[in-house]
């Protein structure tokens, strides 16, 4: 076998949770042949023993389904982390804790979770930025009815807009509003370290982090450039989208990310005419959920044509309505989150850096 076709087989196997491959993420570090003999050198960026034993097991697997045995592998780990709240990188030492909203699907409500969660803990008096994460659909700009603003920059940084006191930053801002992305792994992680490195955010006591659906590019790379405090996992109720935010929570879980906790929305509707609640998609299926992996739902958002509206028209409903009942479930769920952020110890990120 040459060279090129071990990393050809290599490039078949995926990072274990995630869709992305060891020879793209730039795992393999060396590949060496002597006779029937092959030698692969893998750094990874996990300390967890049984990342590296999934590795052994798929790659001895994928050569042996070609008829090759002799492979002597050797997986470089970081060493286990510290159980302290410093580890890992910070690209932005400035801020305290970094909050990921994920699912396991796109159109839950990850970016209306973000931007109403953030503007209620500004409202509760915390330092909040927002960054938009979902370089393929940013829609924060809008949701916040900053989609027309332009950046400005003081020395080498840009300065993010404020609004509603949070301040926002986001692709959609640096990109036309109709360009597409189809961008390869290795930008999109070149994109999210510069949203760190170019971006005078200030002190801030959360950043909180607006993913694209899935479990990709996006959220491997911010797990490695921060120390992520807390993961919140939006889902609606219905049995399938449940089944894909089992995936989301898993995410967390092998990125060693605290789960903070599950929020359900556009879980029932609450008819406007006569207050009685309606479970459109069913209501509460997420509680089992929660309790599976040990977390709390956070809240319960009902499905209210105020809270689409304020998203279309830049006015987020936990500001422009606070009395209302969805405004003061968002507020809770900011309570609890606070709560469970200044109970964390940091962070249990243990992806390390990779040297590019
Ligand atoms: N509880 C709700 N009631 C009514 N409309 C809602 C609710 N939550 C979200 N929406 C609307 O549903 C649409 C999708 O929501 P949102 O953009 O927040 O989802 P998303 O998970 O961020 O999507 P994507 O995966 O595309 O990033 C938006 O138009 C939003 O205004
Ligand atoms: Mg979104």
């Amino acid at each position: 076998m040459t060279e090129n076709e071990i990393r050809a087989v290599l490039s078949g196997i995926k990072y274990p949770g995630f869709d992305r491959d060891i020879v793209s993420l730039g795992f393999v570090r060396r590949v060496a042949i002597a006779g029937d003999q092959i030698a692969i050198d893998l750094e990874i960026t996990s300390s967890a023993p049984e990342i590296a034993q999934t590795l052994r097991s798929d790659i001895a697997k994928a050569f042996a389904a070609i008829g090759r045995k002799n492979i002597a592998l050797n997986i470089l780990q970081p060493s286990p982390p510290k159980e302290t709240s410093s580890r890992g990188r910070n690209l932005a030492p400035n801020i305290k804790r970094f909050v990921m909203i994920s699912s396991g699907k796109g159109g839950v409500g990850k970016s209306t979770t973000a931007v109403n969660l953030a503007i209620a803990a500004a409202m509760q008096g915390k330092r909040v930025g927002l960054l938009d994460a979902d370089i393929y659909g940013p829609n924060a700009p809008r949701m916040l009815g900053l989609e027309n603003e332009r950046l400005n920059s003081r020395g080498d940084k840009v300065i993010p807009p404020e609004a509603y006191g949070i301040k926002v930053m986001s692709m959609g801002m640096i990109l036309e509003p109709s360009q597409a992305l189809i961008w390869r792994g290795p930008m999109i992680i070149k994109t999210i370290e510069q949203f760190f490195n170019d971006v005078a955010w200030g002190d801030l006591d959360i950043l909180f982090m607006d993913m694209p659906p899935g479990t990709g590019d996006a959220q491997l790379s911010l797990a490695q450039a921060t120390p992520v405090s807390a993961g919140v996992v939006v889902t609606t109720p219905q049995t399938v989208a449940l089944d894909d935010a089992r995936r989301a929570i898993d995410m967390f879980i092998k990125m060693r990310i605290p789960i903070a906790g599950v929020i359900e929305n556009m879980s029932g509707f609450i008819c406007p005419c006569c207050n009685k609640e309606y479970d459109i998609f069913g209501k509460g299926g997420s509680k089992a959920l929660a309790q599976e992996c040990g977390a709390k739902i956070l809240a319960e958002i009902p499905i209210e044509p105020a809270i689409r509206e304020g998203g279309d028209s830049g006015k987020p409903i936990v500001f422009h309505n606070p009395s209302s009942e969805t405004a003061k479930r968002y507020l809770k769920a900011s309570d609890r989150l606070l709560s469970f952020l200044e109970n964390a110890e940091g962070s249990n990120a243990d992806i390390q850096p990779t040297t590019r």
